[in-house]
């Protein structure tokens, strides 16, 4: 398969908080996807964006924020999204949210999947809460999706797992189910309109191309 042919990976980091364990997962899972082979992987780190809670008024046209701009431009080169999740009081934490409603065009006929960690619930209280999103732009939610209970114990104080083949499986099974649909969406959304679906992507085919 060609390079630029190769679906794109975004891994978002969904926590924003100083000290958080959103980032140990992600350096985790994105060297997990790497190995796996079948994606171009980009970690996004919400932190590194001011999103404003504010979001814009009716103008269709006003200009986006810088960081939402920025933020935008990596989201749309996306084929198929991983959200990281900590459960915040049995949810998914306000952070996501505000990056989820800034945008509509990105997301749509994209999978989407989930890793959750929390205490004993592992956070799936806050990728059920998720999941109701995604039908509105429409996005796929994936069958498989990763959840760590206790996440403190799951992995070392080097951050890395302290059972690295038996968390490989699951991300293995989340990465082969994104590999299935992501080329297929990709194809569907750049062929065929979707019924019912009128909207004008912020950003172009253009926006998409990786700088080089
Ligand atoms: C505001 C807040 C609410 C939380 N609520 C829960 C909860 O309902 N259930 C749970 O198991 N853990 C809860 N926790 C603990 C988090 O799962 C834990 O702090 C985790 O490290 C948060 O992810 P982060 O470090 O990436 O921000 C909560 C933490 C915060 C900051």
């Amino acid at each position: 398969m060609p390079a630029t042919k190769t679906p794109a990976l975004a891994v978002i980091i969904g926590s924003i908080r100083p000290d958080r364990f959103g980032p140990t997962l992600a350096r985790w899972f994105a060297a997990e996807a790497e190995a796996h082979g079948s994606f171009r992987v980009d970690v996004i780190d919400l932190a590194e964006y001011q999103l404003p809670m504010e979001l814009t008024g009716n103008d269709p046209h006003a200009a986006l924020p810088d960081d939402v701009a920025a933020l935008g431009k990596r989201l749309s080169r996306a084929d198929a999204f991983v959200l990281l999740t900590p459960v915040y009081n049995r949810s998914y934490p306000a952070s996501l949210k505000t990056a989820i409603d800034w945008f509509y065009g990105e997301w749509v006929l994209r999978p989407v999947s989930f890793i959750s960690y929390g205490g004993v619930t592992g956070g799936l209280t806050a990728v059920e809460h998720l999941r109701v999103i995604f039908p509105e732009f429409p996005a796929i939610t994936t069958k498989n999706f990763i959840s760590l209970a206790n996440f403190w114990k799951v992995f070392d104080h080097d951050g890395r797992p302290v059972d690295t083949a038996g968390l490989r499986g699951p991300a293995t099974t989340v990465l082969d189910e994104l590999a299935w649909w992501a080329p297929m969406l990709r194809e569907a959304r750049t062929t065929r309109p979707y019924p019912g679906l009128d909207f004008e992507p912020t950003f172009t085919e253009k926006d998409r191309e990786v700088p080089a």
